[in-house]
């Protein structure tokens, strides 16, 4: 792991304006082994963390721009709503601190409704996204102090190298707001929320609280839309996992023969997007053959909703209090703000 204090720069003769930049990039993914391991289940599946190449992010983006996919304009417009009340919950002079640096949008808003943000800390896997996020709120916000840290953002550890940084009140708790918008944790299986959630109760520490997008159960029709939108983006973002497959692996994949397919489990409260086989067919990966029967799927993301007593539940578990929650008129995503239980 490397710190670097102030003036970080990547590029020597563009200074980023960074106030540290620490690294705690895992290794590679592994992508060979993933694909095989996952598929050589008698339920194949493989991590979601796999649409994310260039291309997959940009079909996401995409997505987020899409009228059936409601999750994104819905939480900006809430966000963008909450503002006043949020600075007055949220009180003043908070670090800021967020999980995934995801789009600047975002994080805009936050910084602009808060009362005198301190510091802004940018998390995130692609050293080379979160560089360029990071300096663009740098040069924004000239009078917030702004640090990075190259990590995955479930590394329970991640913030415990950051420098402490001096305050003008010595006596004063320092108060940091984590803040984890886009449902993201709707990607993660309930066990896996629940650990996050708890990593983030100890890593924002007595005085912590965390700001959460969390898109919300609601009728079948709306959500399976949101999977299956008419211009087939959905449906690339998700087959972009056989193209690497075949680019990155070398696999023997007939993608035709594979279709997009999303459906809401009611029962698990959960969108499951597949690869469904539409024949009998064998692809290789290296070596190894994998058999599909026709109908047979490759399960690639589940995203679980969650009503707002559930949540409240699954946080509370984890020592969280639920300071303020916010919904749309229509009850399609909510905000929580949350505070520590002491
Ligand atoms: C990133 N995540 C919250 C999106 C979701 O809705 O679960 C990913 C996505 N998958 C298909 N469309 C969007």
């Amino acid at each position: 792991m490397n710190i670097h204090n102030n003036s970080l720069s990547h590029d020597e003769s563009e200074p980023t304006g960074l106030s540290f930049f620490i690294d705690r990039e895992p290794p590679q993914d592994d992508f060979l082994n993933d694909v095989i391991e996952g598929i050589s289940q008698p339920e194949k599946s493989l991590s979601p963390k796999y649409f994310y190449d260039q291309r997959g992010s940009a079909l996401f983006d995409q997505i987020c721009a899409l009228e059936e996919y409601y999750p994104t304009r819905t939480e900006l417009a809430l966000l963008n709503s909450i503002g006043p009340e949020l600075s007055e919950y949220a009180g003043a002079e908070s670090r800021v601190i967020e999980y995934g640096s995801g789009s600047s949008v975002k994080i805009k808003i936050l910084l602009d409704a808060l009362t005198r943000p301190a510091e802004y800390i940018a998390i995130d896997i692609s050293r080379d996204h979160l560089l360029r996020a990071a300096t663009f709120i740098a040069r924004q916000y000239p009078h917030i102090q702004v640090g990075a840290i190259c990590a995955d953002f479930t590394d329970a550890a991640l913030l415990s190298s950051r420098p402490v940084p001096s305050q003008e009140d010595e006596s004063a708790p320092e108060r940091l707001l984590g803040f984890f918008p886009g449902s993201t944790i709707g990607n993660f299986d309930p066990e896996a929320a629940q650990v996050f959630l708890r990593n983030t109760r100890r890593q924002l520490g007595p005085n912590g609280q965390l700001l959460i997008g969390v898109d919300m159960k609601k009728d079948t029709a709306t959500l399976t839309r949101a999977y299956n939108d008419a211009q087939g983006i959905t449906a690339a973002f998700n087959k972009n996992i056989l193209t690497r497959m075949k680019k990155e692996l070398g696999a023997d994949i007939d993608s035709d023969a594979f279709e997009h397919y999303a459906f809401y489990n009611e029962t698990l409260g959960r969108i499951e997007m597949h690869l469904k086989s539409i024949r009998d067919q064998s692809i290789f990966v290296g070596e190894n053959e994998f058999v599909f029967a026709e109908g047979e799927t490759l399960h690639t993301e589940n995203s679980y909703k969650y009503s707002i007593a559930e949540f409240t539940g699954m946080t509370a578990s984890m020592g969280w209090r639920r300071k303020a929650v916010w919904t749309d008129t229509q009850d399609l995503f909510s905000i929580y703000l949350l505070e520590t239980i002491s």
